[in-house]
């Protein structure tokens, strides 16, 4: 089986086929219109591969995610974010001496311009921080040229790895008027990040070890998830040519909605809004109404049919951290629990195949480790940069690669004669 069929009227069409190295098969529908005049209709582009990829595989039937061939649960058990950051790059694990030169280069770029400070002073204290992040990541294209030259590219990927979670970090302390603390050359990716968040000037502030494990596998699960809303966003804005850093700031603003990246903070407020398990089977029941716009947060997914296999991960982490801090009687923790095992067991979410995915339990482990829910997503978004560079460097390095530009199905009014206002 090499081509597909197409009967259009009274023609018949071979379409290519392509498979991939897990077996699946692409119908090859490049030349579509030429061919036959007609296109194919894919809203939300469920059905619709938008590139060929070799960063990351998601078999959403059988639960299965993987970075560069690597199953996420042995990632998470074994390695580190900054590891898996040169992998997501690169394309392979790095050995020793590989990976203390990419940390040295992580580190000796996370300070920002002392220009760029000026840009927090003009935010309200309530600005949201992905507002903030979207910006001032767009804005380091005025700090780094991006002029094609290959040395300046990789150099402008370590620069956005390094100096996002800086940001972040500014931008919360901007936010409760505290001092900005600095990054810290001796600090790993996580406990940097940790520390520029919760130290203060007035003393010495000690990052809990089993916290900074848990934060720096929390930007692990996020890191790549394929061609999902926000880096389908960053390969559309990369293929135009635009700025990298241009392209991540329109990454960060695709991430936002509650429908994505958002959802962490959205299962918190759904978990806030249901109060009490005494609840839960009110809320379940407006989750199946098709008139009730509410549904269960960091439940359901586009690709996932199946257990996210992140959400696992995420769930023995959760248990991990609020053992460690003393709180695992925690009522939230002990409601998302109950609500995941009555729908797990309802026949609406058994039938519609919804099951939890990674942002079930992100947002109760981060409430835990003190980040108030405005850092959830931006969170997301840190540890998401280097799967949407990787994408974008995937991308622009394929010299057959050509603006993106879908078509459409036009039902608006076909041609009319103009009319002048007297007369409307
Ligand atoms: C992320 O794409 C990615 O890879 C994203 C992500 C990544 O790493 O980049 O994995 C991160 O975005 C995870 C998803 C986070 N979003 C949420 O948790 C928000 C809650 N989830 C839903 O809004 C929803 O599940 C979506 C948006 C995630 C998917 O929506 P779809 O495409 O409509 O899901 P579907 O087609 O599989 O839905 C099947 C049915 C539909 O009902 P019918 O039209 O068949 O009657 O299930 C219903 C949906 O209405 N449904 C839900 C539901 N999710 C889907 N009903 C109740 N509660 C839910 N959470």
């Amino acid at each position: 089986m090499d081509t597909a069929k197409l009967t259009l009227g009274d023609k018949e069409y071979e379409l290519p086929l392509i498979v991939g190295s897990e077996g699946e098969t692409g119908v090859d529908i490049r030349k579509l219109r030429g061919q036959t005049g007609a296109i194919t209709l894919d809203s939300g582009y469920g059905n619709t591969g938008s590139c060929e990829s070799a960063i990351t595989f998601i078999d959403g039937e059988k639960g299965i995610l993987r970075y560069r061939g690597y199953p996420i649960e042995e990632l998470a058990e074994h390695t580190t974010f900054t590891e898996i950051c040169y992998l997501l790059v690169y394309g392979s694990l790095p050995n020793k001496k590989e990976l203390e030169q990419f940390e040295h280069e992580l580190t000796h770029h996370s300070l920002i311009h002392e220009d760029m400070k000026k840009f927090f002073e003009g935010y309200p204290p309530n600005a949201p921080p992905m507002s903030v992040l979207s910006t001032i990541a767009a804005s380091l294209s005025a700090y780094y040229p991006a002029n094609g030259d290959p040395k300046e590219l990789e150099l402008n990927i370590i620069r956005l790895l390094a100096k996002l979670k800086t940001i972040a970090a500014f931008s919360f302390k901007k936010s409760i008027g505290q001092a900005y603390i600095y990054p810290r050359n001796d600090l790993e990716y996580a406990e940097n990040f940790l520390h520029m968040m919760f130290a203060t000037p007035c003393e010495d502030y000690e990052v809990n070890p089993i916290i900074a494990k848990a934060m720096d596998r929390i930007f692990l699960l996020h890191a790549d998830h394929e061609q999902n809303a926000s880096t389908s966003t960053v390969r559309l804005a990369g293929s135009t040519g635009a700025n990298p850093f241009a392209c991540i700031a329109a990454g960060i603003a695709a991430l936002w909605g509650p429908a994505h990246g958002g959802a962490n903070e959205a299962v918190l407020k759904m978990l806030d809004e249901i109060g009490d398990e005494k609840n839960i089977d009110k809320y379940i029941k407006k989750a199946k109404d098709k008139d009730d716009p509410f549904r269960i947060m960091g439940f359901g997914h586009r690709v996932y049919k199946n257990y996210d296999p992140r959400a696992k991960v995420m769930q023995q982490t959760c248990h991990e951290v609020l053992n460690e801090l003393g709180v695992e009687d925690n009522p939230i923790l002990k409601m998302a629990q109950r609500l995941e095992k009555i729908a797990l067991e309802d026949e609406y979410f058994v039938e519609k195949k919804l099951y939890p995915n990674v942002d079930f339990y992100s947002g109760i482990i981060l409430d835990a480790m003190g980040f108030p829910t405005s850092m959830f997503t931006p969170i997301f978004a840190l540890a998401r940069t280097v799967g949407w560079i990787s994408q974008w460097k995937e991308q622009l390095s394929d010299p057959k690669h050509k603006i993106g530009r879908p078509r459409q199905l036009y039902l608006g009014e076909t041609e009319r004669a103009y009319v002048d206002i007297e007369n409307r």
